[in-house]
């Protein structure tokens, strides 16, 4: 529900009812949506955001693609989340008086050899006991749809429905159209909770504390770690990934229309012409280097994908951490003290899940029950954790 007053920047004059912590997407994501709701939101983070996972990612909207062995749970909710993307860009672009770039382009998942084949077989066998049957496709039929696969794909799975999105321009729209509903978007640290008596009342920030009696945190792959007597137990690890941009010249054709995944890369050709290609895994705490090593691999495996890849002009190599937690799923709702609210831990999806992740913290900031069912991402699981 829409506040009645004028979208002014109330939350610099007084409490806001709400204080995001991260203004990622999903920070990003939950101030909107808590706006829109007729929160006062400010969203506070640190300057400079160095290894922030969303302005790195490649904005995939691919849970099906994405799914994984024993991650039903998760599957179901990010198949919701790719069902309401469409209508919530409508809403968000209406918001901004901006096109959100969204596009239902599909995504297909290629095999290179005898060995990717069977591995793709085991996967659509898995889709079909999910009740999610994605087509399996003979290497021509790979060819047909996407004509730039090399030869050496033989095998593919279809999954129609999936899309992509520029987190970039996502990020931009959703920053613009909270601020039009009165979000108040400050740059500063963020050292520690206020806890009294087992009640929230703000943030230690620098230059000063903030006082609210709700904090969401939505601090990715940072968690709440580092900070003064904080006794959380919110487990979440970086994992990094690194991803090439790439641009394709003025006038020639995108080397291919769908999402096109094979089993160590993902390609994703935008309509403005920008080429993702991505992307590494790797543990080695908060560092966000781009190694050398890297970016042959990812390359490497592209241009044996899709040759044409040799064609495009190379723009950007960059790192940025995924927030990963120990069984993989995020942490949505509440937790610790009374007012704390979590939207953490996305891991691969975060793109996918920030806007129905946001619907579903708003939704308990003002006491109603979330769209989606989030009972599995209770941040309460890992309470008993060792802190
Ligand atoms: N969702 C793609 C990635 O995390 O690399």
């Amino acid at each position: 529900m829409r506040s009645s007053q004028p979208p002014t920047n109330r939350a610099d004059r007084q409490s806001p009812d709400l204080i995001v912590v991260g203004s990622g997407l999903v920070g990003l994501a939950c101030a909107y949506e808590a706006a829109l709701a007729g929160a006062l939101v400010r969203v506070i983070d640190r300057p400079g955001a160095v290894g922030a996972a969303s302005p790195v990612a490649a904005g995939m909207l691919a849970p099906a693609g994405e799914a994984w062995w024993g991650e039903e749970e998760l599957l179901r909710f990010g198949l919701r989340a790719a069902r309401d993307y469409e209508a919530f860009c409508d809403r968000l672009s209406a918001d901004a008086e901006s096109e959100v770039p969204y596009r239902r382009c599909g995504a297909i998942r290629v095999a290179l050899d005898g060995d990717e084949a069977a591995e793709l077989e085991r996967l659509r066998r898995y889709h079909e006991q999910l009740g999610a049957p994605a087509p399996r496709l003979v290497g021509s039929e790979c060819r047909q749809l996407e004509p730039g696969l090399a030869t050496i794909a033989t095998a593919g799975l279809l999954f129609e429905d999936e899309a992509e999105i520029d987190p970039r321009a996502l990020a931009s729209c959703l920053r613009t159209a909270g601020q039009r509903l009165g979000v108040v978007f400050e740059s500063a640290a963020v050292s520690g909770l206020i806890v009294e008596r087992d009640r929230v009342g703000g943030v230690l920030a620098d230059p000063g504390p903030v006082r609210s009696g709700a904090v969401l945190l939505a601090t990715g792959a940072w968690g709440a770690a580092g900070w003064s007597g904080s006794s959380l137990a919110l487990p979440v690890r970086p994992v990094k990934g690194e991803v090439l941009r790439l641009a394709v010249p003025a006038g020639a054709e995108p080397p291919c229309r769908r999402i096109v995944v094979t089993e160590r890369i993902y390609l994703v050709a935008r309509h403005s012409g920008e080429v993702v290609i991505g992307a590494t895994s790797g543990e080695r705490g908060f560092e966000t280097t781009v190694s050398a090593g890297a970016v042959r691999e990812l390359l490497r495996e592209a241009y044996r994908t899709i040759p044409e890849i040799g064609e495009l002009d190379f723009i950007e190599a960059a790192a940025g951490l995924r927030p990963c937690t120990p069984d993989n799923l995020p942490m949505l709702g509440r937790a610790g003290p009374e007012g704390l609210l979590v939207a953490l831990g996305h891991y691969r999806n975060g793109v996918l899940l920030a806007p129905l992740s946001g619907r579903c913290l708003a939704a308990l900031l003002v006491g109603r029950s979330p769209p989606a069912e989030i009972t599995a991402f209770d941040p309460a699981r890992f309470a008993t954790m060792v802190r």
